[in-house]
């Protein structure tokens, strides 16, 4: 069995217009609707909130509910259990930061489509002949940043990529500049310490300074 076109499809029309993806880990359940409003007044319209934390799923409950206009992703998923979860949660769709056969069969027949993380030839391989054509690269910086990205292309060349793991303000153009990457994903534009502080103002700030590189490309 393979991958469904509509799966490809799916995750397509999610990152037609978007090319940002948060990385959100949910600490504080107070947290959750300004940190995404902060993101939205910056321009963020998809997140990725991880199940790093044990508010993750409920915060994707909380958000499909209440900002419905939002597209949610569930991160960090790891296992068939959590990807039941993810799914009944109401996730636009999941995304791990590793392969297994067990998750990529079940990317097969979910109802939302799934970005496998990999970070080698051969991960994408694994992927690929099940019909995988969009994986995140997980983590980017450390394994060789926008040059692996343009390695890859040589030979996945219907293949597009979401990096992320320490991206930054300075180096996302330099990842959307290349035609394989459809977007970029990380936690700097919603730091730790600005969501501990509740510092709404400057997560939308760096929203702000994010979408407006994010949209030069
Ligand atoms: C991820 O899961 O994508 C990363 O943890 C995000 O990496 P970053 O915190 O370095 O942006």
């Amino acid at each position: 069995m393979t991958q469904k076109m509509d799966m490809i499809e799916t995750l397509d029309a999610l990152f037609a217009e978007v090319t940002l993806l948060p990385v959100i880990n949910i600490e504080r359940e107070a947290d959750i609707l300004p940190l995404a409003d902060a993101l939205a007044a910056g321009g963020i319209t998809t997140l990725e909130i991880t199940l790093r934390t044990p508010l993750g799923l409920s915060a994707i409950a909380l958000l499909r509910r209440e900002r419905p206009q939002l597209c949610i992703g569930a991160g960090t998923v790891t296992d068939a259990a959590q990807f039941a979860a993810v799914e009944q949660a109401g996730a636009h769709f999941a995304v791990t930061p590793g392969i297994t056969e067990e998750l990529l069969q079940l990317g097969l027949n979910s109802r939302i489509p799934l970005l496998p993380g990999i970070a080698s030839a051969s991960e994408i391989l694994a992927g690929y002949r099940l019909g995988y054509r969009r994986f995140k690269v997980f983590p980017a910086h450390v394994l060789g940043g926008p040059a692996l990205l343009k390695a890859f292309a040589g030979p996945f060349q219907d293949v597009r990529f979401c990096p992320t793991g320490g991206i930054g303000q300075q180096s996302i153009s330099d990842y959307l500049a290349l035609d394989n990457v459809m977007a970029v994903g990380g936690s700097w534009v919603a730091p730790k310490t600005s969501i501990a502080a509740a510092d709404w103002a400057e997560i939308t700030r760096l929203s702000l300074a994010a979408t407006a590189l994010a949209g030069q490309r």
